[in-house]
């Protein structure tokens, strides 16, 4: 394959349902999956090599971390112009475990960990799992930042304990990236409340021409970053994560226990080293490819689903898409919910046999909602949104 071909282009669906991932299993073989966040691309060919290498080799011990953390510093350089100290990264067994690692930093038990609803359904799960209390404050009407209800939480650490803010750039599921402004503002008013800020950028690889990924510790010294190329290069399965401390909060990685960096696999990290090292081009084909099919997503749900709002997404593949106008309306938000189907995608799912996620375990906001995953082919996605159009057509 050449690394200037769409990589959405390449696998049929035939070959996509020989695979055994989550995205491909969970449903019937008449069911086009547009759910979890995997991507129906091959390899990019420098980790299909790292790969093979490693299978040729035997190579399947423990990891050894350091070239990961370098990679990040070359990536980080190239794409957005900040290269972080070495001392600053640590490899954490991957993106989610990496934040729970980062929250144990810097709460007590029973302290408040703040999120932006509607949000990744884990940011509620984790942190409760860790005994910790999880406070929303709502993403405003335009889907960013509202910084009068980020006071407001920020201020109700005084009820008991400290807060901590769990900022996802880009932010899943809107797509929503966060501006230079915004990130300043919540470090200043981070500053003025005593709340420190944990960011999970895992999407941050894929951004679209007219947005720009500012890493939030270059705005706050104090803040912690959690990166990974596993969304972008399609490596959830191949575990390996890195956090990363602002300038004044790297003294505090040495309270990381030594069994976190040991959670992160051989594969994973040599998987995600070359990803980070060599698949530049690849990135670049794929984020083009992506970038066509969010154009060809608005005009498909123009033609089949006219009713349906969206926001179109400044990164990742995620679109987010609004079902109200369809009289979706009866059932409550469930932050953090485990079963992915309710609402508009229960309904699509037995109606149009497409499989989106479920807006509710998202959290408020998540009501009506259902996420779509446009990481596919222009064809499964024009099939599918098809599907979608006509189940709504006939309800
Ligand atoms: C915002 C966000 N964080 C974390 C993850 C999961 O990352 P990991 O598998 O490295 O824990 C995802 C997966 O989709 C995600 O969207």
């Amino acid at each position: 394959m050449g690394e200037e071909q769409n990589p959405l282009e390449v696998l049929s669906l035939e070959q996509l349902r020989q695979r055994r991932s989550a995205k491909w299993r969970a449903f019937g073989d008449d069911v086009l999956p547009l759910w979890v966040a995997e991507m129906d691309v091959p390899l990019a060919p420098p980790v299909s090599d790292a790969l093979h290498r490693m299978v040729e080799l035997g190579d399947t011990g423990y990891p050894m971390p350091a070239a990961y953390a370098e990679s990040l510093q070359r990536f980080a350089a190239q794409q957005w112009g900040w290269e972080p100290d070495i001392t600053q990264i640590r490899t954490v067994p991957d993106v989610m475990r990496g934040v729970v690692e980062a929250l144990k930093i810097v709460t007590q038990l029973a302290d408040t960990v703040i999120v932006n609803s509607p949000v990744y359904p884990p940011f509620f799960n984790y942190p409760v799992n860790s005994g910790l209390r999880v406070v929303e404050a709502p993403l405003g009407e335009d889907g960013r930042l509202d910084f009068e209800m980020l006071e407001e939480s920020f201020n109700l650490r005084t009820l008991g304990g400290t807060a901590v803010y769990l900022l996802c750039n880009p932010h899943n599921p809107t797509g929503v990236v966060h501006t230079r402004e915004e990130l300043q503002k919540v470090a200043a008013l981070a500053e003025d409340y005593g709340v420190r800020v944990v960011a999970d950028e895992i999407h941050a690889p894929i951004v679209y021409g007219e947005a720009e990924f500012v890493p939030y510790v270059t705005v706050d010294p104090k803040g912690f970053s959690l990166v990974s190329a596993s969304k972008a290069f399609n490596l959830a399965g191949l575990k390996a994560g890195l956090l990363v401390s602002g300038t004044e909060s790297a003294a505090e990685l040495s309270e990381l226990p030594k069994e976190s960096a040991h959670g992160a696999s051989h594969a994973g990290v040599l998987a995600q080293t070359a990803a980070l090292n060599e698949g530049s081009a690849w990135l670049h084909a794929l984020t083009q490819g992506l970038e066509a099919n969010r154009r060809l997503l608005g005009d498909l749900l123009a033609e089949h689903a006219p009713e349906v709002t969206w926001r179109q997404p400044e990164a990742t593949y995620l679109a987010w898409l609004d079902f109200s106008a369809y009289g979706f309306d009866d059932d409550e938000p469930t932050p953090g919910a485990e079963s992915p189907v309710h609402g508009p995608a229960k309904f699509l799912l037995k109606e149009a046999k497409v499989a989106l996620t479920a807006g509710h375990p998202f959290g408020t906001g998540g009501e009506r909602h259902a996420r779509l995953n446009f990481a596919t082919s222009p064809e499964i996605l024009t099939q599918a949104v098809e599907r979608i159009g006509q189940a709504l057509a006939r309800r």
